[in-house]
């Protein structure tokens, strides 16, 4: 396994690559859902790139950058079994050197949900997967489902913008009592963490609702609301039940819905969905 930290380093290693390169952006801190990303691309591909890089500019102001878990060391030990040819580590200058100004933005999709909680946050995240697509020049990229608008608005920016890539989204993977991995639930305390649970169920019950033949979303907002209201130390910010390809709010669920929602623990933003078919 190859780390790599420079940009010049990283196109070199790329061009001693002969085959396909199967590509997981992360930001670090890895857990078993990055790490799926990583076992399907090695599955897939001749060769497996991850980059590792905390991009300052999906950040608002007053959010996580500063304070976002890392532990580089760990990961390498995580990533090194399973086949990760090369790790891409930049620096923000390498990246963001100074006098950068070109921004990738994508329309309307990022407009609802978290785009219209975190301003920005998706033109830095489209930004940085475009940049890291011209370095790596990946035949694969693959994200997880457990940030699902992101997962939509990159793949509309590939087709938008003729990238000659695929973009691949897979299942969430959860924790054995269904909260969704993430590299933020370090920030729980014990007592937030076993009420977090609350999120996963809720969905779970939305799927009940459905499954008996519930199509009102308001109905089932209601009682996902009712759920997680029981746990004193949950904040519902939204819950949403959408078109799972416009993001579209439904009144009546027609289905592929997409079902998201971002309960706040303190400060702590804890995101999660599933999808009805
Ligand atoms: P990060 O939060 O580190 O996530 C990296 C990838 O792992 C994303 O595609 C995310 O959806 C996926 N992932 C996270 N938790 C998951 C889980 N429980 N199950 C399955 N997949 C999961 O998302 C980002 O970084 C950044 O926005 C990035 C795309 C790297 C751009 O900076």
């Amino acid at each position: 396994m190859k780390v790599v930290k420079t940009i010049a380093e990283m196109k070199a290693a790329r061009r001693g690559l002969k085959g396909t390169v199967g590509f997981v952006p992360t930001m670090g801190y890895l857990h078993e859902g990055h790490l799926s990303l990583v076992r399907k691309s090695v599955e897939e591909n001749d060769y497996t790139a991850v980059s590792i890089f905390v991009n300052p500019t999906q950040f608002g102001p007053g959010e996580d950058l500063e304070k976002y878990p890392h532990d580089l060391e760990r990961d390498l030990d995580l990533l090194a079994p399973i086949k990760t040819d090369i790790v891409f580590v930049p620096t923000r200058d390498e990246i963001y050197p100074p006098g950068y100004m070109t921004w990738v933005t994508v329309e309307k999709l990022t407009d609802p949900l978290e785009g219209s909680r975190r301003p920005g946050h998706f033109r830095g995240v489209t930004t940085v997967v475009n940049k890291l697509f011209n370095i790596v020049e990946p035949t694969r990229s693959y994200f997880g489902q457990k940030d699902a608008q992101q997962a939509l608005v990159l793949t509309k920016m590939a087709l938008d913008l003729n990238m000659p890539l695929e973009v691949i989204t897979l299942p969430t993977v959860r924790e054995p009592d269904g909260l969704a991995m993430s590299s933020r639930n370090v920030y729980l305390s014990s007592e937030q963490r076993k009420q977090a649970t609350a999120i996963s169920r809720s969905l779970i019950l939305a799927r009940d609702m459905f499954d008996r033949g519930e199509r009102n979303t308001a109905a089932i907002k209601g009682k996902m609301a009712e759920l997680i209201e029981k746990e004193p130390l949950a904040k519902i910010d939204y819950i949403s039940v959408a078109g799972a390809y416009d993001l579209g709010e439904q009144d009546i669920i027609k289905t592929p819905t997409l079902i998201s929602m971002v309960v706040k623990f303190g400060k702590t933003r804890l995101l999660d969905n599933i999808i009805l078919k």
